[in-house]
């Protein structure tokens, strides 16, 4: 039996990739690399001697997506694939929701047709809006989204509960990820933004290498320690491993499950930018620029429900995760296309 991978070509997909294959399982990957490359999938192989299944397909396209559960006995589902940037989904909402939701109804639809019953979704911690309080458990208030992407994740997390209680067979575990930040220790996958990358490291690692000319920081006065907005950054190998965890027990759940991935502890971006620097031995120039709209102060998240049900916790630091974006940037400075 195959794990299904959607979007897993993606930056998070493809270390989840790497980890489910060391874990000795098989995996078929799909995505239609509209923000990926293929050769992430090679460097995988390359990285752990095994091959990888791959079609270059669109999960919207429901008779491609049969035929993949055709040709192959999947026993689970990881459903990556999705369109991520929040700014672009305020300019591009139609493209968002299309992608996002209809992707999502698709894969339910065939994963039905073909009695798959395990999903592992990846939702996200813009789903609790502006949080009322830190840190975040995953029975804190969710909704209030400022933006399309959040809302096409809650919409989604809706559907699974929906689908959930229409067919009790199924078992679904929502893992809502923090920041995910680094890369993988080889320096050979990472983060690879299409484009002007949207996220505080990738930014700070293109500046590092001359892509970029400063860094613009949005917000000095917010109530925090030093007036620069704080959020959970956890390394991407800890929500590859995450995924894996999930996986593992994905037996001994029912219905719809919920978990954060973060590492609990809240960075501000001056806190960030200097471990970057001290990692790189960079020095980052940046300016302050106002709040942007609908930016929130402080979140990070409470993990342990994860550590309780699925024995997963993160292990990296603050330290591992600035090293290891910066030793991806600079062996690849131009991403994939190196
Ligand atoms: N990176 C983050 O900060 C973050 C945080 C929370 C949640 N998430 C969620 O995790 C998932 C993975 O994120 P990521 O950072 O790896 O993003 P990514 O853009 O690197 O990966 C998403 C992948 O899905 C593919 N894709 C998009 N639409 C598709 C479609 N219709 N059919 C097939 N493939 C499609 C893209 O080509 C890409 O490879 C996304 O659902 C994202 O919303 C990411």
């Amino acid at each position: 039996m195959a794990i299904l991978v959607t979007g897993g070509a993606g930056y998070i997909g493809s270390h989840t990739v790497l980890a489910l294959l060391e874990k000795g399982e098989e995996v078929v990957v799909l995505d239609n690399l509209c923000n990926a490359s293929s050769k992430a999938l090679n460097r995988v192989e390359e990285l752990t001697g095994k091959p990888v299944k791959f079609y270059q397909v669109d999960v919207r396209d429901s008779e491609q997506i049969r035929n993949v559960f055709t040709l192959h006995k999947i026993s689970s589902v990881i459903h990556f694939a999705g369109l991520k940037s929040v700014g672009e989904s305020v300019r591009k909402p139609l493209e968002y929701y299309d992608n996002n939701l209809y992707s999502t109804l698709i894969l339910l639809a065939e994963m039905k047709r073909a009695g798959v019953k395990n999903l592992i979704f990846s939702s996200s911690a813009t789903v609790y809006g502006q949080p009322e309080q830190t840190p975040l458990t995953e029975n804190a208030r969710i909704g209030g989204t400022t933006n399309p992407y959040g809302t096409s994740k809650l919409m989604i997390e809706q559907i699974l509960q929906d689908c959930s209680r229409a067919d009790p067979e199924l078992t679904i575990i929502i893992l809502r990820y923090f920041n995910p930040v680094g890369a993988h220790q080889s320096g050979l996958i990472g983060e690879d933004p299409n484009g002007i990358p949207a996220n505080l490291v990738p930014y700070i690692t293109q500046v590092a290498v001359g892509k970029l000319e400063k860094l613009s920081i949005f917000g000095n006065d917010y109530p925090t320690k030093d007036g620069t907005g704080i959020r959970d950054y956890i390394h991407v190998m800890d929500v590859a491993e995450g995924h894996i965890k999930a996986l593992g027990a994905i037996d001994s759940h029912k219905g719809v499950s919920i978990y954060n991935l973060g590492t609990g502890i809240g960075y501000s971006v001056l806190e960030i930018l200097s471990a970057f620097e001290k990692a790189s031995g960079r020095s980052i120039p940046y300016i302050i620029e106002p709040r942007r709209e609908g930016d929130i102060g402080e979140c990070w998240s409470d993990p342990s429900l994860a550590k309780q049900k699925l024995a997963w916790q993160a292990k990296r630091n603050i330290h591992d995760m600035v090293r290891d974006a910066w030793h991806w940037q600079v062996n690849n400075p131009q991403g994939f296309n190196d």
